[in-house]
């Protein structure tokens, strides 16, 4: 099995949701020994912001085209996905801005779009200092989870699955409860995998 483990917190051994990558992805491991382990860490190593180029040798496409190849040839794609300011982190945007490309993980058809990227398993770690159910007051400034969602379904991936921790911001007791809920939901996905 290959796996794709991206990282885009930029609060290094605080985050949140690189525990939970990290966590998910040892489980994983633990299940299916022979996986071979692809990582980045995208706030450390961040990707330039996507502009054109005419140069396929220019270092940024160079790096561009290895993401895509890397995503292309996964089977399994672990990412941890921090909201930031009711988004995604701009570091993990620049990365989705070089996964989503026309002709190799969508093209456009007589019928409209169409996703070439299916039958991966996607799991997302979200973390998030509020919370933002869909029965709650903030639910409509939610534009991370629903942003991940659309974009990979955009490229035929439609059954992400998230592993989330919320209200981190809310105190220690609350934290330490959402990281319990977090693990419960990896032991679920881990099992029914196996
Ligand atoms: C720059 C920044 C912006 C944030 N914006 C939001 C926000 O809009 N809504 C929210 O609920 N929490 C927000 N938070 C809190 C984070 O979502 C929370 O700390 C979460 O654990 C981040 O994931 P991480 O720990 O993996 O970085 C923000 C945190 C930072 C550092």
């Amino acid at each position: 099995m290959k796996l794709l483990h991206i990282d885009s917190s930029a609060l290094g051994g605080y985050s949140v949701s690189r525990q939970l990558t990290a966590d998910i992805v040892a489980e994983l491991q633990r299940n299916t020994p022979a996986t071979t382990i692809q990582y980045h860490d995208l706030a450390v190593q961040p990707l330039p912001h996507w502009t054109p180029v005419a140069d396929a040798s220019d270092p940024a496409a160079v790096l561009g085209s290895q993401m895509l190849e890397e995503f292309l040839a996964a089977d399994v794609v672990v990412i941890g996905a921090p909201m930031y300011n009711f988004a995604i982190s701009s570091q993990l945007k620049a990365w989705i801005d070089r996964i989503l490309v026309a002709g190799k993980t969508f093209r456009y058809t007589a019928n409209g779009p169409e996703g070439l990227a299916g039958g991966k398993r996607v799991i997302v770690a979200s973390s998030r200092g509020g919370f933002y159910g869909k029965d709650t007051a903030a639910a409509a400034m939610d534009f991370q989870e629903p942003y991940l969602r659309a974009a990979l379904a955009f490229i035929g991936i439609n059954d992400i699955e998230f592993v989330r921790a919320e209200g981190i911001a809310v105190g220690d007791e609350q934290k330490a409860q959402a990281l319990k809920s977090a693990r419960s939901t990896i032991d679920t996905l881990v099992a029914k995998a196996a």
